[in-house]
């Protein structure tokens, strides 16, 4: 059994629910297994701290869930079309993995959700994989077999999954967007499989 870590941060929820999407397809593989982690805000004030167990929602990542995957999926919302500081912050704190090589040639791919259609949701999705490609982790998209890439009228790009909440975040996750979520994580679990 191989697992793989769905790894998110979301304010409002929508990644939230992505990442559940994505975890839903990794475990529609034979032999794999999701385990769905989160990281914790940053403040600007430096002596607030977060809870070591987070109030609601998957369990904090810890190094060792990175160094012990087989792949990763990472999620974050868009934040001026780029991941937001709390995901960031956690990236920045792998060095120590990066100095030993742990990611190199481990699977990986992104996903994220944004208010606006054109807003950077493209950009985010690719500012999240360069620290993965710095990592050395190889990293997966949507292929154009995939229907709803060239169907959907939301979200969903060959970058990786992404969902469009809208102005008020308040648009579900489209039929398209859902099954581009699943696809996601099922081709990674797929990928992660067939590079053990
Ligand atoms: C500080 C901030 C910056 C944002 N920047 C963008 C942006 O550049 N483009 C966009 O389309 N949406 C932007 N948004 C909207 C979020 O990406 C959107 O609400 C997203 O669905 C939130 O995901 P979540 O529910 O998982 O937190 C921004 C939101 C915040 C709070």
């Amino acid at each position: 059994m191989i697992e793989i870590l769905v790894l998110y941060y979301s304010q409002g929820g929508a990644v939230r629910d992505m990442a559940q999407l994505i975890a839903r397809g990794v475990e529609s593989v034979n032999g794999a297994k999701a385990r769905v982690r989160t990281v914790p805000k940053v403040s600007a004030n430096h002596e607030a701290t977060e809870p070591d167990i987070p109030t609601s929602g998957a369990p904090y990542a810890e190094l060792a869930d990175l160094e012990a995957c087989a792949g990763l999926a990472l999620g974050s919302p868009t934040r001026f079309g780029n991941m937001a500081a709390p995901m960031k912050y956690f990236l920045d704190g792998t060095a120590g993995l990066w100095l030993k090589g742990a990611l190199i040639g481990k699977p990986a791919a992104v996903f994220t959700s944004s208010g606006s259609m054109h807003g950077g949701n493209e950009t985010t999705l690719i500012s999240m994989m360069l620290p993965l490609l710095h990592h050395g982790m190889l990293i997966t998209g949507l292929p154009y077999s995939e229907p709803q890439l060239s169907t959907t009228t939301t979200g969903g790009t060959p970058y990786g999954a992404s969902h469009i909440g809208g102005s008020m975040d308040d648009r579900p996750i489209s039929d398209d967007e859902r099954k581009l979520c699943i696809a996601l994580g099922k081709r990674l679990a797929e990928t992660a499989l067939k590079l053990s």
